[in-house]
């Protein structure tokens, strides 16, 4: 008997470069799941303050990881994420929690601890990896791998909006210091730091709309076949 491997479709590229709404976009569309591996690291980030755990304790905070109590609700509007059965849908968006998951994504305990759950998503009929290392470390045998980037300045923007759209409290030059400073930490770690895989398809999105990046990667998948 034949054991079919579903389809993986990795975009992986740096904070704010739009990767969320194209991934979500993508998974509708191809009605696929969905793995947004960064709310994995974020959620990690947010038990550990919950539970007192330094950010330099990595035997702790990889503890934690490998037993993240955590549920998706996927909806139509905004998902709602449960962590130990609270609601920490917006809490785990906030910029203080990004910088945090960064810190924690940076050790290598904590990475390998998520590997094993991140894969299980990987169900039929296929998925769309959201991340970091998608491509290069979770899903090297993904069928489609795309690096989607933009200008820091752009992707401060939109996250800008993005936060304010939710109702949370921004500012714009803080975000743009905490992008570059993501942006540094994420691409010079040891353990898989934020680079393309070399059979990646780059994908530039400074200048281009929402909609025109989800045609462009639509075109690559129906070339693929899926
Ligand atoms: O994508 P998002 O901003 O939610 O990710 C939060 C942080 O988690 C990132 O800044 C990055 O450091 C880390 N991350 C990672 N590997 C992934 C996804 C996220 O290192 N696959």
């Amino acid at each position: 008997m034949t054991v079919s491997i579903p389809p993986v479709i990795a975009i992986d590229g740096p904070s704010g470069s739009g990767k969320g709404t194209l991934c979500k976009r993508l998974a509708q569309r191809m009605g696929y799941h969905l793995l947004d591996s960064g709310a994995l690291y974020r959620l990690v980030a947010l038990a550990a303050e919950h539970h007192g755990v330094g950010m330099e304790n990595e035997r702790a905070l990889a503890d934690i990881a490998a037993h993240l109590d955590v549920q998706f609700l996927p909806s139509d509007d905004s998902d709602k994420v449960l962590l130990e059965g609270e609601d920490v849908s917006l809490a785990i968006r906030t910029e203080a929690v990004g910088m945090n998951a960064s810190r924690v994504a940076s050790l290598t305990l904590v990475r390998r601890a998520l590997e094993s759950r991140q894969r299980a998503f990987a169900e039929a009929p296929g998925l769309v990896a959201d991340g970091r290392d998608m491509g290069t470390v979770v899903f090297p045998q993904a069928i489609i791998k795309i690096f989607l980037t933009a200008s820091a300045e752009e992707r401060a923007d939109r996250r800008y909006k993005q936060l304010k759209s939710k109702g949370l409290d921004a500012s714009l030059a803080d975000i743009l210091v905490d992008i570059k400073q993501r942006d540094h930490r994420d691409e010079s770690r040891t353990v898989a730091p934020l680079r393309p895989a070399d059979d990646a398809e780059l994908l530039d999105c400074t200048h281009l709309s929402i909609t025109e990046v989800e045609q462009k990667v639509m075109t690559l998948i129906r070339n693929r076949g899926l």
